[in-house]
């Protein structure tokens, strides 16, 4: 039904109001007790728990940054089946983000291609609404993933990580540093040994309550890949999330004037499974098995989902199938992994 839905309606609209529509039926889940029912129809099997980060997981799959920016969304994406939800990425300052358009579909390549920028309402606002969800019994664990502000400058970047660690470390299960977002200036900078450890070590010291992991781009070379490896290890940190979206273009089957037409951005989708793979294989060969790592990128079915746990991966993320399969994309994702099993 979703497919018919996509193919006559959604794939219509501009990509942006599609997925606002789509997230406005989520956002309303909840009420009305709607939700409970679904959620009766959507609850993962309990064989699909996962004790990580000394939190409980309902299922090992869940909703990667970007999906619900400013954590609105939480307590009806649980109820679709999603073990965790990872709101953000928030930023210290509110900021509308690029100009529109600035999300594209690359149909063929079941991708898309966004410069969104961070659109957030701001790390203190959503810091009220996720002490309300934190307080939840029944929520998915919650994930918080911050970046850097657009007009502050890459040298003042610590100390406006610090602002949004401050104030959302209390609110969330686990904390995320985002260093590897492709839209915002000078961010993936960051990802410089010399520039990443000062940035984790001080995050790490004002939120110390929560697992602290770092978001990394796919485009690392490997040996950049094992350095910040090490690097987690020796902070001891909690984990490392891999990947973000790439900058790269190669392999498309997309007529390349549409995604020339579509421009700069991170593409993300199947075309990354490939190096999202490939990441993980690095880490995990890198870092001790007790160490937390968060597989993302081009994961659309349960088969996928198994092979990145099988690669090693403690928890499995993801958005850009949730576009192209539609609500019940996490019931089938858990259902086909009981079915692997
Ligand atoms: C993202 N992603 C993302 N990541 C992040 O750390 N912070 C963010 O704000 C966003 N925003 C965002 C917006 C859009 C429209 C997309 C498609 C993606 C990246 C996302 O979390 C994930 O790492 C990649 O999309 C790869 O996974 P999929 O989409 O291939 O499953």
């Amino acid at each position: 039904m979703y497919r018919t839905l996509f193919s006559l309606v959604l794939s219509k609209l501009d990509p942006e109001r599609a997925h606002q529509l789509a997230f406005f039926v989520i956002k309303a889940l909840p009420t009305f007790g709607v939700g409970r029912l679904v959620r009766r129809f959507t609850r993962p099997d309990p064989s699909l728990a996962v004790d990580a980060l000394g939190l409980r997981f309902d299922s090992p799959f869940g909703v990667a940054a970007g999906f619900d920016k400013d954590g609105e969304g939480v307590i009806g994406l649980g109820q679709l089946g999603f073990g965790h939800v990872e709101v953000g990425t928030l930023t210290a300052r509110a900021q509308p983000g690029n100009e529109k358009p600035r999300l594209f579909r690359l149909i063929p390549d079941r991708a898309v291609i966004n410069r969104m920028g961070f659109n957030n309402h701001g790390a203190a606002t959503a810091a009220r609404r996720l002490g309300t969800i934190a307080a939840t019994r029944k929520r998915p664990v919650l994930g918080v993933n911050i970046g850097k502000s657009r007009v502050v400058s890459v040298e003042d970047a610590t100390a406006d990580y610090l602002e949004s660690a401050r104030v959302l470390a209390p609110v969330a299960d686990y904390l995320v540093v985002n260093v590897s977002s492709p839209n915002t200036p000078g961010l993936r900078g960051l990802q410089e040994l010399d520039l990443l450890a000062p940035l984790l070590r001080a995050v790490r010291e004002v939120a110390d309550e929560v697992p602290l992991l770092v978001k990394i781009a796919p485009d690392l070379t490997d040996d950049q890949v094992r350095k910040i490896a090490d690097l987690v290890v020796d902070l001891r940190l909690a984990g490392i999330i891999a990947t973000n979206t790439t900058i790269a273009r190669e392999g498309l089957r997309t007529d390349p004037a549409v995604v020339e037409k579509a421009g700069a951005g991170g593409l993300s989708g199947a075309p990354l499974a490939e190096r999202s793979l490939e990441v993980l294989r690095l880490i995990r060969a890198q870092v001790p098995a007790e160490l937390c790592v968060i597989s993302v990128g081009g994961v659309e079915t349960a088969a996928d989902v198994q092979r990145r746990l099988d690669a090693g991966a403690t928890l499995v993320q993801g958005y850009t199938a949730f576009l192209y399969l539609g609500p019940l994309w996490a019931r089938q994702i858990n259902r086909g992994l009981v079915r692997l099993r």
